[in-house]
């Protein structure tokens, strides 16, 4: 599976609920890589979504530790491993880590590509992507140009996990 993130320069990616950025050609990116896919997040990614409601046309599967949790159109995960056990039957390439930043941390090991939208801004923040460059395991395998949307500069770069196949 893969990770999916907007990170700024301090690998921050959320202040409190919120997201820090919102970029179109970020957005539609992300639609486009998730759609048809299974989506894996974090309990409060969820509430965060416009109506606390599910992304449409994907299977997302949340993490909570709260046992009588249900939403409609969510299948609910009670930890990591039933997370994955949820997800497992799905094409490996079509499983979307989408965060926040307890979960990224918690699943990173497990992801083989990271999908990061970096852009060049410090915002305030309070909630953070691993920082990528510092672990060895984690190479940029792709990288594109510096472009911008007007207001932000951002680039697309994919990492790869050396640790697994
Ligand atoms: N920039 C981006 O690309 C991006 C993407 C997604 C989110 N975000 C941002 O990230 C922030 C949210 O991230 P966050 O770190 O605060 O929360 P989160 O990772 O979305 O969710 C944390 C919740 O997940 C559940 N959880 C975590 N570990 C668990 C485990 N081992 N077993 C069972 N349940 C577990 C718990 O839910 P319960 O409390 O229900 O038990 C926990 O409160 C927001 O600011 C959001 O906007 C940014």
């Amino acid at each position: 599976m893969n990770a999916i993130a907007a990170v700024s320069l301090d690998w921050g990616i959320g202040k409190g609920s919120d997201l820090l950025f919102h970029i179109r050609e970020d957005m539609q990116r992300f639609r486009s890589l998730t759609s048809g896919g299974c989506v894996i997040m974090g309990r409060k990614t969820l509430d965060s979504m416009p109506g606390g409601k599910p992304l449409p046309n994907r299977r997302n599967i949340v993490i909570t530790r709260s046992p009588d949790f249900s939403r409609e159109g969510v299948e609910v995960a009670h930890s990591l491993q039933d997370a994955l056990d949820l997800a497992a039957g799905d094409d490996p390439d079509k499983v979307w880590v989408i965060g926040g930043g307890e979960i990224y941390a918690a699943m990173l090991p497990y992801c083989r590509l990271c999908y990061l939208t970096r852009v060049y801004a410090r915002p305030e923040c309070d909630v953070f992507f691993p920082n990528l460059d510092t672990k060895a395991v984690w190479q940029i395998l792709r990288s594109g140009p510096i472009v911008s949307d007007g207001a932000l500069d951002y680039q697309f770069i994919e990492y790869i996990n050396r640790d697994l196949p």
